[in-house]
């Protein structure tokens, strides 16, 4: 069969991954290969074992894989058979040298834009993905235009607005497609022909077209309001507890100002994922590039009120725990970002667990599906015991019931046998459903159940007999 569009996605993580798996289903007049230079990645994307966990991807993918969605790892060859080029590689944050902590480190993005450049036979259109710092276009331009050949290429921004979890439903049924180009007759006529891919299935009015720099903008923007969403309400969490009124309330109350809204106004341990400190972190060094110091200032403290809000839990758990949790077995439930998803990057359970295994407590951790992410996550933990004076000479975790100071147990019951509390860090529905009876009779007594996400029935944990302490509200207890 003959299609009428070649596409290619350089990179097939959780963005690229999706994002194409929706694109094939619902284009089939397009042909989409999706390269990574992970041959790893490529080959469990090729098997039954796809190597995200997103609720609907799965079937998508057996529906279309083979028929007009391809994955390889022969990257060259995808690039001289492209028209379309979307560039999704991992822009994390810079881990050294100037921005570091800061700043996205954009060496894989940049190693994307040579090979493109030295592989191309054709005019081709290339789609920014990932998120960028403003003005990446620019320097994607320069690189891609370095060459002597008489190759054209045509930048275009069409920013992933997708959550991790609801990934297909948004691809499905997105707010908004947003495409910036450069506003010369190339960059229409480019920014027409993406138009045209995503007309397959959304409503034109949803898809917006701006200029190329107010695309980049647009997407660490959004972030930057969904995660200063949460940090308002996080610092009022904190208010809360020292006085008696509640958060969900008072989320309820506000939220229902229609011109507020009650989205994202969910208290937490704090947001975690792979964007929003990062894309406000990103935005704070722009600014400060631009040396305007108050709107970096001002978007820094949506990230420092995020790491209060994680630190508090944790001294909420030592202080209630009567000031120490050494050696005491401390059972976490969820470690991943969010609900329905593996992904633990930036997870405020990486944090959480390290500062209570300084604190010398024993953790066991359970989730259903992002135990292994936190395998690698917590890499290298045993040598923060070892400098907490525990030279124990193993890895630190394990899998099974050993001395470890870190355990990771698939089974909550499991976990949470023999421990003194519960922390619950991540939603995952199935929680709500467990049986509490069960779980206080296999803990030490008195059994603490710290709620990171609310999403328990304190007050019967409170009957069945837990100290109960969810965040932003008052607290249960059985102490005089
Ligand atoms: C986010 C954006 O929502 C998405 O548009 C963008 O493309 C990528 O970044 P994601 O990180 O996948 O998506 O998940 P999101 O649902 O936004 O949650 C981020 C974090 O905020 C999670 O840790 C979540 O638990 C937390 N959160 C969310 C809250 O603590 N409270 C809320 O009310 C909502
Ligand atoms: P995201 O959440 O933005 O999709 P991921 O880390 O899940 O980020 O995915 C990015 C993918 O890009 C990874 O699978 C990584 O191997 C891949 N990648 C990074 N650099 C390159 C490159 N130069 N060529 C091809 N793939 C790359």
């Amino acid at each position: 069969m003959s299609f009428k569009k070649n596409i290619l996605c350089i990179g097939a993580g959780y963005v690229g991954g999706p994002t194409m798996a929706v694109i094939a289903k619902k284009c089939p007049d397009c042909r989409i290969v999706v390269v990574d230079i992970s041959a790893e990645r490529i080959s469990q994307w090729n098997s039954d074992n796809i190597p995200i966990f997103e609720p609907g991807l799965d079937k998508i993918i057996k529906e279309t894989r083979g028929g007009n969605l391809f994955f390889s790892t022969e990257i060259e060859k995808g690039i001289k058979e492209a028209d379309i080029i979307f560039v999704s590689v991992n822009t994390p944050t810079k881990t050294f040298g100037e921005g570091a902590g800061m700043a996205s480190d954009l060496q894989y993005w940049e190693k994307t834009a040579h090979t493109i450049v030295e592989n191309a036979e054709s005019d081709k259109i290339i789609v920014e993905k990932s998120t960028l710092p403003v003005r990446t276009a620019e320097a994607m331009e320069r690189i891609l235009k370095a060459s002597n050949r008489n190759i054209k290429f045509e930048v275009l921004s069409n920013p992933e607005f997708l959550a991790e979890g609801t990934a297909i439903k948004d691809l499905l049924e997105p707010d908004r497609v947003l495409i910036g180009s450069h506003k010369t007759e190339e960059g229409l006529k480019a920014a027409a022909t993406l138009v045209d891919i995503y007309a397959h299935w959304v409503p034109k009015e949803k898809i917006i077209t701006a200029n190329l720099w107010s695309a980049e903008l647009s997407k660490l923007v959004a972030n930057a309001f969904l995660a200063q969403r949460i940090s308002s309400i996080n610092s009022i969490s904190a208010l809360c507890e020292k006085t008696d009124a509640d958060i969900s309330e008072i989320s309820y109350a506000v939220g229902s100002d229609s011109r507020i809204g009650s989205k994202f106004l969910k208290t937490s341990v704090g947001f975690g994922g792979s964007c929003f400190s990062k894309d406000i972190l990103n935005l704070v060094y722009i600014a400060q590039s631009y040396n305007l110091k108050e709107v970096a200032d001002y978007w820094e403290m949506v990230v420092k009120m995020n790491d209060y809000q994680k630190r508090r839990f944790v001294q909420k758990i030592i202080k209630e725990m009567f000031n120490t949790v050494a050696n005491k077995k401390i059972a976490l439930f969820g470690f991943a970002f969010k609900a329905d998803t593996g992904d633990t990057r930036d997870s405020p359970a990486i944090y959480i667990t390290k500062k209570l295994v300084e604190e010398r407590a024993f953790v066991s951790i359970t989730d259903p599906k992002a135990l292994d992410n936190a395998r690698k996550d917590l890499e290298g933990i045993e040598r923060l015991a070892a400098e907490n004076g525990e030279g124990s000479g193993n890895s630190g975790i394990a899998d099974g019931h050993g001395g470890e100071r870190v355990k990771l147990v698939p089974d909550p019951y499991e976990a949470a046998r023999d421990a003194h509390a519960i922390a619950l860090l991540t939603e995952w529905v199935e929680y709500k459903d467990l049986d509490f009876e069960k779980l206080y009779r296999s803990m030490k007594k008195p059994a603490f159940i710290f709620d990171g996400r609310n999403i328990l029935d304190h007050k019967k944990l409170y009957e069945i007999g837990f100290n109960v302490y969810p965040i932003g509200m008052s607290h249960f207890t059985h102490f005089e």
